[in-house]
């Protein structure tokens, strides 16, 4: 399947690991142009020579600043747009969230994560919207978290972040749909690797249980029997940005497995 990525201009933040990683190398994998987008200027350094050496041909820059309602991310944005020669697609990868309830969550914790998501997402937004406007294939894909929906009592703060990457996310669609611009959430479940560990390492403190234990656990909160790979959103979200996503806006792929009880 043509999915129309050759040469478009892609953003992605949380460049450094995880999702955002694993959109890059997707968009990588279909020619696309890519700005990497990350805090941790060494750590990008070494994703982004690994994708020089191992897409020769693609063109890749890096920009870093700390996700925040501030200006240095305008200043990242636009310096990815004069690198690229424009933006096509903004993927907002970055982020996370501190486990526990009311009180547990340190004040300067809150307001640390909330910078980076959901307001440092609608930053990159704001910041991104004058060259999505020029645009004939502009998308916004945000990543969002099942507790966004379902909230659980022991993850307010991914249930408030979430729930605001949603609502920011469909209000957002309904304003920049009349532009040609479609927004659009992915929403994973826990995904295998750093983060499943550490999930096991959690569940098990706090349910009692051994570690094998607390993974049969998680496991069968998940229809399918394991954490999702990475490289399974990156493919919803490479899908959505592609050129048959382009009716599709203001809606959700949840990659998680079937773990979402919700319809
Ligand atoms: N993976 C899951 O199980 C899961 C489940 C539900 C929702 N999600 C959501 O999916 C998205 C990606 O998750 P992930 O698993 O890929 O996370 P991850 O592996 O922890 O990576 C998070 C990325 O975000 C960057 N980041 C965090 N805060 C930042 C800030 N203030 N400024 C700039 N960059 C920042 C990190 O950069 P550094 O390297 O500099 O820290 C890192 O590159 C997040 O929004 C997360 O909430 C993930």
């Amino acid at each position: 399947m043509d999915l129309g990525l050759q040469g478009k201009k892609v953003l992605v933040s949380g460049a450094t690991r995880g999702i955002g990683k694993a959109c890059i190398e997707e968009f990588a994998k279909e020619g696309a142009a890519i700005a990497l987008f990350a805090r941790d200027e060494k750590l990008c350094s070494e994703v982004l020579s690994h994708l020089k050496k191992r897409y020769p041909q693609n063109i890749f820059v890096m920009v870093i600043a700390a996700l925040g309602l501030n200006d240095s991310v305008k200043k990242a944005v636009d310096d990815a747009a004069k690198a690229l020669g424009g933006l096509d697609i903004v993927v907002n990868a970055a982020g996370g969230s501190k486990r526990g309830g009311l009180g547990a969550v340190a004040h300067d914790e809150w307001m640390r994560r909330l910078d980076a998501k959901p307001l440092g997402l609608m930053a990159v937004c704001e910041a991104a919207l004058p060259y999505l406007e020029k645009s004939d294939h502009a998308r916004i894909i945000n990543l969002s978290g099942l507790h966004g929906k379902e909230p659980v009592p022991w993850a307010a703060m991914a249930g408030a972040i979430n729930a605001a990457t949603h609502g920011f996310s469909k209000s957002l669609a309904g304003s920049l749909g009349p532009k040609g611009i479609t927004v659009n959430v992915v929403t994973p479940g826990f995904t295998s690797g750093r983060r499943f560990d550490e999930l096991i390492e959690i569940t098990a403190k706090e349910r009692g249980l051994s570690k094998e234990g607390a993974e049969a656990w998680l496991r069968e909160l998940v229809p399918l029997g394991e954490p999702v790979g990475v490289e399974d959103v990156a493919g919803a979200v490479v899908y959505l940005a592609s050129k048959r996503g382009k009716m599709i806006t203001g809606t959700e792929i949840k990659v998680d497995g079937g773990r979402s009880r919700h319809i």
